[in-house]
């Protein structure tokens, strides 16, 4: 049988793939977060924490989005074997697109709802709000948020696609998609 180095076998660099994982716990956070936050009653400690921590999930994704995508340029995406026929390779091309679509759009479409909704963002574990240069409207946030509600609901279902299709590479296909980024 042939033995593959766990060293030398083609995965992407280190930055994108322990950010792949960090940022992946990061969306499952945000999702978390938003739907429970309803658990607890209007104006409650738990329920304001809830929505800070959706606010600065959110927001650290987008901050880590970039270096992701500085470390793929640099580091390339390593061979899948056997390679993919072309529908597959293009499916999953348009996928990972739209999830760093997501990453960017996301979180600042959220920020813009929380501003023109008046709700204000606050420094962790402190009373200072971060600065808002808009005026508050609250129907073109509420516009806002069924906007950023529907994404989050459509990305449902890609990120499940996302996460099937890794697992029907590794224990149907039996290919080296998910080992890549381990
Ligand atoms: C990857 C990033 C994000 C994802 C996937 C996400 C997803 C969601 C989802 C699924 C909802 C529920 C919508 C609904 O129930 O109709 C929501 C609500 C909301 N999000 Fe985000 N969000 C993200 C980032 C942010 C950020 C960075 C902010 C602000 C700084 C933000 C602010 C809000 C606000 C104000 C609401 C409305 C909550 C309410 O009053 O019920 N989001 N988000
Ligand atoms: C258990 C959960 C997950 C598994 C097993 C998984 C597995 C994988 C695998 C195997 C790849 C490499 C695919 C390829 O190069 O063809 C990948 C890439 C990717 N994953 Fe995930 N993933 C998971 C969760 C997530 C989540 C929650 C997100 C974000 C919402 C995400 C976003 C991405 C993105 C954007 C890429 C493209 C990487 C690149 O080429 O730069 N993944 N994932």
């Amino acid at each position: 049988m042939e033995t593959v180095n766990i060293l030398t076998r083609p995965r992407y660099v280190a930055v994108v793939r322990r950010l792949h994982w960090w940022m992946a716990l990061l969306i499952v956070a945000v999702y978390v977060l938003v739907e429970f936050h309803g658990s607890f009653p209007r104006g409650s400690a738990p329920r304001s924490a809830m929505m800070q921590g959706h606010y600065w999930a959110g927001i650290a994704v987008l901050l880590l989005v970039w270096l992701r995508l500085a470390g793929r340029a640099r580091g390339g995406t390593p061979p899948i074997v056997p390679p993919l026929d072309k529908f597959t390779a293009a499916l999953s091309k348009l996928i990972h697109l739209s999830l760093y679509a997501f990453f960017i759009v996301m979180p600042i479409l959220g920020c813009l709802t929380a501003a023109y909704e008046g709700k204000q963002v606050f420094i962790p574990f402190t009373q200072i709000a971060l600065p808002v240069p808009v005026t508050v409207d609250k129907d073109f946030g509420h516009q806002l948020e069924d906007i950023h509600g529907t994404i989050g609901t459509v990305f449902y279902w890609v990120i499940g696609l996302h996460v099937l299709a890794a697992l029907w590479h590794h224990w149907i296909k039996r290919d080296n998609v998910l080992e890549r980024m381990l």
